[in-house]
Order: C-alpha cells, then sequence, then structure tokens
C-alpha cells in the first residue's frame, strides 16, 4: 500500500477492502517523499522535529493519548510529503510513585511491569497507522544515562543543591505543597490527602531563569500556543518562582532513576521524563551526537493543557541551565470529554481508540479526531456525533464525489483518465477553487490547525459535488457531447486527486487506495492544485466505496452504550437523561397524541436528494410511473410512484426530489422499485416534495 512516507505498507487494516484492480495499481506507485532516514543528499535546513508526552504506562492508552499522536503524526507526513527532513519521537514515562505501587500490587517488579505496559501504547500507534521515528522509554539505559550525567553536571555547577525541606507532599501528585497551595487542606491536583514531610532534598535552581524565561515568551512570541496559554504562563511567572524538588529518598519511592552523587536518592519523575526530548537524539552534556544538531531545538513540543507548566516552567528553566535553546513551539491542546462528561475510569467512560479503529477503520478515528475541535480548544466526543460527521463529511461528501466520478468515468468514457477540453468560466471558477484550497490548506496545516485545513479541503470536495450536479454529466452523454463530458470528468477526478494528496497526512490508507482508484503513480504535492496532473489514458477504477454509510451505530458501540455500561457510568448517564426528560416534559404532554420516535430511529432512514432524468407511464397500471432517478451513484435508480394522477412523464424530466434511499427494493407490478419519492398528500396527492435547483442531487437530507 502506498504512504506518503515512501514505503509499501503491509499492516493489515480490517475495515477497507483493497480492490483486485487497486491491489494491481499498487504495484506500480511511486512515491516521492522522503523518510529521514533517506535524506543523506538532502540540502534544507529547516529541519522538523516534534515530540508528544511521554505517556505514563500506569494507564491503557485511550482517546486523548491517541489524539496527541495523531496531531503529530499528520503534521510530520505533511512535512515529508513536501520532503522536509522530519523527526517524530514519542515514548512512555516509567518512574515514580504510582508504577511503583502498580507494580507491588501486582506481586511484579516494576521493570517487569513497564515491560508489559508499554506495548499497548506500541501497539496502538501501529492500529492507528503513527509513523513515529522513535519510542523512548525512560527505564533506558540511553535515557537514564544522560539524566544521570546532566544531574553531575548541573550539581558540579551549582545549579543543583541540597537543603532540607519542609512541606505538604501528596503521594498521588508525587510532589511537595506550600500551605497555600492546598485546597481544603487537600492535593490541589489530585484532591488526596497530604502528609507533612521534613527531609533532606536535592534541588534545581529554578529561580536563578525565572527572569531569562520571562524575557525569552516576551521575545518570542510563537513559543507559547495557542496565545491564551501564554497569558497562563506569565500569570504563573508572576508568582515567586522557587526552586525546584528533583529528588526523591530511595527509603520513600524506590522506583526511579539514582542520584549519581547520592545513591539514597531517586530523580523526581518530571525532571527525569522531560530529558527524553533531547536524550532521544543524542544530547550528552560532554559532548552531543550529530543527530542531536541536526534536530534540536525541536520545532513543536505537542502537549495537554494539563502540563503546561511543567513544560513552560520547569523544562525551559533546565535547558536554560544547560545552555540549550527551548522548543520553537510549546502548543498546550484542549482536553476531550466524553458524551458531556469528563473521561475518568472511575465513571468508566474512558474511550478505548481499538473499538474506533474495528468499527471505522483507523483513517475515519484519525479524520474524526483531527477535523472536529481545533487543536488548542476542548471539545465533547460522542458517537452519536462521531457517526454523524462519518457519514457526512466521509461517506457523503468524499466517497459520493469519488465513486460518482469514477462510476461515470467507468460508464460512459471506457475507465480510462479522460483529456480536458477548453475551460469555461465555471471551470476557471473550480480552478480558482482548488487554488484557494490548497493554499489555505497547507497553511493552516503548517500553523498546526489540522482543522481549519481540513475544512478548506472540503470547500473544494463540496464544490466538486455541485460541478458534476451543474454541468450534469448524464445530460452531457445522452446528448452524445463526449469532448465536454469528458472535460468535465476529468476535473472531477482531478478534484478526487487534490483530495487524495492533501488528505494522505491525515488519512493515509483511504487517500492510497483513492489514488490508486485514480491510477496515479505517486502522492505528488508539487503543484498539486492545477485540475490537470493526471495521466491521460490511465486506467481508473470504482470500485468498492471508500467509506461505506453508516445506517446506525456498530452493534459493539451499542453495546458499549447500553448494556456493557460500568454501573457507575450507567448512572450518571440515567441521572443526566432523567434531567433531560424533566425539562422536556411538558413538550412530551403535548407530544402524546403524536408518538414520537427517537432520534437514532429517524437517523436510519436515509433520505437524498435525486434527479428524475426518465420518466415513463407503467405498463401495467395506469395510477403509476416508472421513473429513472440519478441520486449520484454507478447508475440511476428505478423507482415506481403512484403520482401518474398528478403529472405526465413529460412534466417530471429535470425535476429535483427527495427519495427514501435505503427502503429495501421491491416489484411493483411486475417493475422494480429502489426506492420511494416524498410527496405531500391528504385525501389525495397534492405534490412532490421537491428541493432548490442549486441542490446537488446525491446529498443527503438530514
Ligand atoms: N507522563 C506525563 C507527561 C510527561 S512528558 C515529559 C503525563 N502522562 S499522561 O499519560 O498522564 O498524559 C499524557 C497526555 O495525555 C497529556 O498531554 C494529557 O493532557 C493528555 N490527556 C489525558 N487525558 C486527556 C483528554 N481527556 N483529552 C485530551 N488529552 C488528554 O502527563
Amino acid at each position: 500500500m502506498l504512504e506518503s512516507s515512501g514505503r509499501l505498507s503491509s499492516q493489515p487494516d480490517s475495515h477497507k477492502r483493497v480492490t483486485p484492480s487497486c491491489r494491481q495499481l499498487q504495484a506500480t506507485v511511486r512515491v516521492l517523499s522522503l523518510r529521514h532516514r533517506d535524506l543523506e543528499r538532502e540540502t534544507v535546513t529547516d529541519n522538523f522535529y516534534i515530540t508528544t508526552p511521554i505517556y505514563y504506562v500506569n494507564d491503557k492508552p485511550h482517546l486523548g493519548h491517541a489524539y496527541t499522536t495523531i496531531a503529530a503524526d499528520v503534521v510530520t507526513r505533511w512535512h515529508r510529503l513536501n520532503g522536509r527532513p522530519a523527526y517524530f519521537l514519542t515514548g512512555t514515562d516509567e518512574h515514580g510513585q504510582k508504577v511503583y505501587e502498580a507494580a507491588a500490587k501486582r506481586g511484579i517488579s516494576p521493570q517487569a511491569h513497564v515491560d508489559e505496559l508499554c506495548e499497548p501504547f506500541k501497539a496502538l500507534w501501529v492500529a492507528l497507522g503513527i509513523q513515529n521515528d522513535d519510542f523512548i522509554r525512560t527505564t533506558e539505559d540511553r535515557h537514564t544515562q544522560v539524566v544521570q550525567d546532566v544531574l553531575q553536571r548541573l550539581f558540579d555547577e551549582g545549579d543543583i543543591y541540597t537543603a532540607d525541606y519542609e512541606g505538604w507532599y501528596s503521594t498521588s501528585a508525587e510532589r511537595f505543597w506550600t500551605e497555600k497551595d492546598l485546597v481544603d487542606g487537600k492535593c490541589p491536583d489530585t484532591g488526596t490527602k497530604v502528609e507533612w514531610i521534613k527531609e533532606k532534598n536535592y534541588f534545581f535552581r529554578m529561580s536563578k531563569y525565572a527572569d531569562q524565561l520571562r524575557a525569552y515568551i516576551d521575545d518570542n512570541p510563537g513559543f507559547l500556543r495557542p496565545a491564551s496559554r501564554k497569558n497562563e504562563v506569565l500569570g504563573y511567572l508572576k508568582k515567586d518562582v522557587g526552586d525546584l524538588c528533583i529528588s526523591r529518598p530511595k527509603s520513600r519511592l524506590p522506583w526511579g532513576i539514582p542520584f549519581p552523587m547520592d545513591p539514597e536518592y531517586v530523580t523526581y519523575v518530571w525532571f527525569d521524563a522531560l530529558l527524553n526530548y533531547i536524550s532521544a537524539i543524542g544530547y550528552h552534556p560532554d559532548g552531543s551526537a550529530p543527530d542531536f544538531e541536526r534536530w534540536w531545538p525541536a520545532s513543536y513540543h505537542l502537549v495537554g493543557k494539563d502540563i503546561l507548566t511543567t513544560h513552560s516552567v520547569y523544562w525551559s528553566t533546565m535547558l536554560f541551565a544547560m545552555g540549550l535553546q527551548p522548543a520553537q513551539c510549546l502548543y498546550a491542546h484542549g482536553w476531550w470529554t466524553i458524551e458531556g462528561q469528563k473521561m475518568s475510569k472511575s465513571i468508566g467512560n474512558v474511550v478505548d481508540p481499538h473499538l474506533l479503529i474495528d468499527c471505522y477503520g483507523a483513517d475515519a478515528v484519525r479524520y474524526f479526531l483531527m477535523r472536529e475541535i481545533l487543536f488548542g480548544a476542548d471539545g465533547d466526543f460522542s458517537h452519536m456525533g462521531f457517526m454523524t460527521r462519518y457519514n457526512a463529511d466521509l461517506a457523503n461528501d468524499l466517497g459520493n464525489l469519488a465513486h460518482r466520478s469514477l462510476s461515470m468515468t467507468t460508464k460512459w468514457l471506457d475507465a480510462k483518465v479522460p483529456a480536458l477540453d477548453e475551460n469555461t468560466p465555471a471551470d476557471d471558477a473550480l480552478q480558482a477553487l482548488a487554488d484557494e484550497a490548497v493554499s489555505a490548506f497547507s497553511e493552516h496545516i503548517e500553523a498546526m490547525q489540522i482543522s481549519s485545513a481540513l475544512e478548506a479541503l472540503w470547500r473544494l470536495v463540496q464544490a466538486g459535488n455541485k460541478y458534476i450536479d451543474d454541468m450534469e454529466p448524464w445530460a452531457l452523454n445522452r446528448e452524445g457531447q463526449t469532448r465536454r463530458l469528458a472535460g468535465v470528468m476529468r476535473r472531477c477526478l482531478e478534484i478526487c486527486r487534490v483530495a487524495a494528496v492533501l488528505l494522505s497526512p491525515v488519512a493515509p490508507t483511504k487517500s492510497t487506495e483513492l489514488a490508486c482508484k485514480l491510477g496515479m503513480l505517486d502522492l505528488d504535492v508539487a503543484g498539486v492544485g492545477a485540475l490537470s496532473r493526471l495521466k491521460e489514458g490511465s486506467s481508473v477504477d470504482a470500485g468498492e466505496p471508500l467509506f461505506p454509510r453508516m445506517v446506525e451505530l456498530p452493534e459493539r458501540i451499542q453495546a458499549a452504550l447500553e448494556g456493557a455500561l460500568p454501573a457507575k457510568a450507567k448512572a450518571a448517564a440515567d441521572q443526566a437523561e432523567a434531567k433531560k426528560k424533566k425539562q422536556e416534559a411538558p413538550v412530551e404532554a403535548q407530544a402524546e397524541e403524536n408518538p414520537t420516535i427517537q432520534f437514532e430511529d429517524f437517523m436510519k432512514v436515509q433520505l437524498k436528494v435525486g434527479e428524475i432524468i426518465e420518466a415513463d407511464k407503467h405498463p401495467n397500471a395506469d395510477r403509476l410511473l416508472a421513473l429513472k432517478v440519478e441520486v449520484g451513484e454507478e447508475r440511476p435508480r428505478s423507482i415506481v410512484a403512484g403520482i401518474a394522477a398528478k403529472y405526465t412523464p413529460e412534466a417530471l424530466i429535470g425535476k429535483k426530489i427527495v427519495i427514501v434511499a435505503n427502503l429495501k427494493p421491491r416489484k411493483l407490478r411486475g417493475v422494480l422499485s429502489e426506492g420511494m419519492l416524498l410527496a405531500a398528500s391528504g385525501d389525495e396527492l397534492e405534490g412532490l416534495v421537491t428541493v432548490d435547483p442549486g441542490v446537488n442531487f446525491g446529498c443527503t437530507v438530514g
């Protein structure tokens, strides 16, 4: 399978089917983008280095972890597609109190525990098609050695010192708090009890670098993003920034990196973990590997908003002490809630990304998470919302454009990329839109605004569907205007090509599949917007739809939502439902005579805009007409309708109407009917439900 990284992937994807002809085409696919390892000859100097947080191994990976990692993967793929050397680091954070306690509970060694629990992270990244260059674990020698050498160096230089310390210690947050930090006498982070501890510890002279950090933030407006995070950090820095306690006595916590100058102590987990960003690429205080010079300072550290302070204040001051520059941008994204509630193990609503991958495919999961919310803002995940966006954007907009373009080309133009004709003003406008979409896409994705980039691409996809409706290729075919038909279909296929290329960092497998269907030999981003890049005469292949429409929530998800919810989550959901019912009570009372259906029931009915292209009298019934209705599928639908009393066949041609598209086909007086027209009627038929002529056939109504 072609991937934008330039390798053929053999990753299984249970969700998608590759048609046999597509499989043949894959063999010829050539890729232009390069992986960093192939870039020995590179001349570009603006190397791109991106990191995710390293994830605590005491949790199974969830949607929040997937979110950051996908975002990092998408922009990395984008840079590679553009020939820019890129390096993408992720990994796991394996020390600390919680890991130690979890291992003790299981009766195994902490090392055995973390060896086991880092695997689900690696497995999820494979399932999501993540192409990280490295996966660092903080228990690896290459990391612990660097941490110890940095500790020694900073100690020798006086930036680490010992002192007696007294304070409130929270075991769950693994840190000390001052009296004024406490909330109701408890840990402000975790709400758990704190204990007064007095002990000797090692401290990092963070206060010494606070002014340098303030100045750095002022001088580098792009450092903290989104912009609102800057005020948050500056607010924190207004307080007296103290020094950071970076040791834990082994007697209290034996699991951590031992202090080189004092074996009775281990390193505070954050001081240890933050160093992963440079230990992985070969930093060493006595002289770094060439890779370090190549990638540092990082282009982006992506983090969740909850770990902004540790990254902006602890990490930046640590880097200053080491004589290094901070990353160019620290991007703190928002948090996902789940069906309106905080995602939490105790509520039992943690979303397992594998469930979504199994039901919809990895590309749909990647697309949804990237499209649904702006990077930086909070957002809510709901299964219904997922399915609705999947159907609207992927199955309808993109899926329809591809299927209509490919199947009409197959049917009328011998399944070959046809020749262009001269541009009409409408074609010029389409080209202008494509140029605009490409430049907006690239501008947004470079700025980490993946959702806006996709929105820009979708304006083009929707314009492609409208172009088909406006140009009426079925009419051109009927009238024998073959040259124009070819030109129109060619432009539609070209828009599909633009979509395949631009979407490839977000949905790599489906983009490749689309590229294969279009007979493309590569995913070439250079000049991608020109609607003339396909090779005339190459074979196209409609095959199966890219994103099959979902009529109802997949069974496994329904089960997760209904029956399989743990008691607490069910109680919370029931409570929310009861509250909603109370608010809706008067409305429900009115509706008693008019029984209501659930939204989910309505969603089962698939309504589509169709255009009547043929109409004849029914051979066996005066009351009925036999119609051919174009709904943007491989062939027009045959629909039998009881409307002969109101309409002559001629009067119906060209009318845009609404059909129920997912009714089981049946024969009506010997003629097949594959749908039902919507009509207004009382005792007798009043008229058909029609839609604005500007609306595309094939559009979903709902
Ligand atoms: N180990 C530290 C990071 C050290 S980086 C040097 C850590 N790990 S974590 O596993 O608890 O969290 C990792 C990331 O997941 C954080 O960026 C956090 O914001 C993110 N998320 C956890 N829950 C989330 C959501 N509900 N939504 C989005 N992201 C969330 O912190």
